[in-house]
């Protein structure tokens, strides 16, 4: 591993010094694909006779919306029904999308049909196993919105069924599939911070939508939502309307801030490093602002242990949100290592390195006084501390890519980047900070068998 390193580290100054002239100016541009290719790639294996693949939403809220809209910009793609369990979305999807849609709020109804390939799941998170595991075996393709499941419990369940159904399946934390993601991963193997050892992600925000306070339609009754359907597998209750609009802050349907949020550092950090995952998590946090019957804090700490693998060293891992920062709006993935390190966003990369060690530092001078080592006085010219990775401008985005990923595999029988057993090990450590959280105990998880340990 430490030869590989090695020339791995010196391919990264290779590439800088290769590119003195952007250094200079500060800034690199992300190689983008060529978005030709994926087009060609889509003309060449038609799936359907009529050469697009059929999609279907279910859940057509807020990012089944967006990732139907996202889906539609990839050439080669056509919706032709959704679902969802309150009528005033079916509406709406009409209204977007015209009226031959067909609409139903039974997910079973669209699994049924002949003319879906894939469908997008965009539910809250208790649907996510059940309709992912039905439309598999349905003979549908599935891009899952994350987390992949609501529990711990419920993952090696959809990796069977992938298995089995041999469908192509795709979990939706979309950064993964960006260019800012892709860099980081190369940086990272050329040695471009040395041996990573720590890593961290942080969210701040501060406003009602941000704290998951969704504003519920003023027509909302159980005449226009099927509440029945909603709570069919989970507790019985009677019709509530802000459990079932704002479902995120509840336990019964959604995965509470690890689950929404820390998933997605999960999944960038994953693919990344190449990790399967931690082997211990820990979360402290508490409900200090929006107490409005929510079961899940507003403030949440994790700490995660990586093991050494052999994709990467043991390194500690911290991620924090909070939606009562006064600051707000910030939100960073930075990886650490021996030698600098790394702001990853899904259109960038900043790369900082440590400077060589200036020759009149007293520490320094002192060593190399000790080694009877000569220390010359002349000041050097030190090397760039900074270098920023940019996307092209234009570029489509994580998102797009994500889709493109999901197509090509459809029409290629290729793979995805985000398939089940991707999706579970990055949801595992997200639900198990919940555990910890709830329970108050650190979680021992075995990354590589995707297994609990007892204690
Ligand atoms: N990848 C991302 O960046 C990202 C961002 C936001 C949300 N998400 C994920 O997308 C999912 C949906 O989140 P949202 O913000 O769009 O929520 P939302 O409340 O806006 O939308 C969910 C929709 O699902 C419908 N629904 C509920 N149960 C259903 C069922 N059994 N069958 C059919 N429809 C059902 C609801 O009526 C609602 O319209 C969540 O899993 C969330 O974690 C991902």
């Amino acid at each position: 591993m430490n030869k590989t390193k090695d020339s791995s580290r010196r391919n990264f100054i290779k590439t800088l010094a290769a590119s003195t002239a952007a250094v200079a100016a500060g800034t690199h541009v992300l190689a983008a694909e060529d978005k030709s290719a994926h087009f060609k790639i889509l003309k060449k294996h038609p799936i359907s006779v009529n050469d697009n693949v059929n999609i279907a939403l279910i859940g057509t809220g807020g990012m089944g919306t967006q990732d139907t809209i996202t889906a539609l910009t990839v050439p080669g793609t056509k919706l032709v029904a959704v679902c969802d369990l309150y009528d005033g979305r079916l509406q709406e999807a009409k209204t977007r999308w015209g009226k031959d849609i067909f609409t139903t709020r039974s997910y079973k109804e669209i699994l049924n049909r002949k003319d879906v390939d894939a469908v997008i799941i965009a539910t809250p998170d208790h649907w996510h196993q059940q309709i992912s595991i039905d439309a598999m075996k349905a003979g549908k393709h599935v891009y899952c919105e994350k987390p992949m499941v609501h529990s711990i419990l419920e993952g090696p369940a959809v990796i069977q069924a992938q298995k089995e159904t041999g469908k192509i399946f795709q979990v939706g934390s979309q950064g993964v599939s960006s260019l800012g993601n892709e860099k980081a991963k190369e940086l990272l193997k050329q040695g471009a911070i040395g041996d990573l050892n720590y890593a961290e992600g942080f969210w701040a925000r501060h406003s009602p939508t941000g704290a998951w306070q969704y504003p519920i339609p003023a027509d909302a009754s159980p005449a226009n939502v099927d509440w029945e359907t909603f709570i069919s597998n989970t507790t019985k209750r009677p019709f509530d309307a802000t459990r079932f609009f704002r479902w995120r802050n509840y336990l019964d349907y959604g995965t509470a801030m690890s689950g929404d949020l820390f998933v997605h550092l999960f999944s960038s950090l994953h693919f990344i490093t190449n990790s399967f995952g931690p082997n211990k998590v820990y979360a402290s946090g508490g409900l200090r602002y929006w107490k409005d019957g929510r079961e899940v804090p507003d403030v949440l700490l994790g700490t995660f242990d990586y093991p050494q693998s052999q994709a990467h060293p043991a390194f500690n891992l911290s991620l924090r949100c909070n939606f009562v920062d006064g600051t707000s709006g910030t939100t960073y993935l930075k990886l650490v290592g021996s030698e600098g390190s790394m702001d990853v966003t899904w259109e960038s990369v900043v790369v900082k390195r440590n400077k060589t060690i200036a020759s009149d530092d007293p520490f320094y001078i002192e060593q190399m006084k000790k080694a009877g080592t000569p220390v010359s006085d002349r000041k050097r010219i030190l090397p760039p501390e900074e270098y920023k990775f940019e996307a092209e401008k234009d570029y489509l985005g994580g998102p797009y890519d994500h889709f493109v990923n999901f197509f090509t595999a459809i029409r290629k029988g290729g793979k995805v980047v985000e398939d089940a057993i991707f999706g579970y090990r990055a949801a595992a450590p997200a639900l198990l900070c919940n555990d910890s959280y709830n329970n108050d105990t650190a979680i021992l998880w075995n990354p590589e068998k995707m297994q609990l340990i007892k204690k």
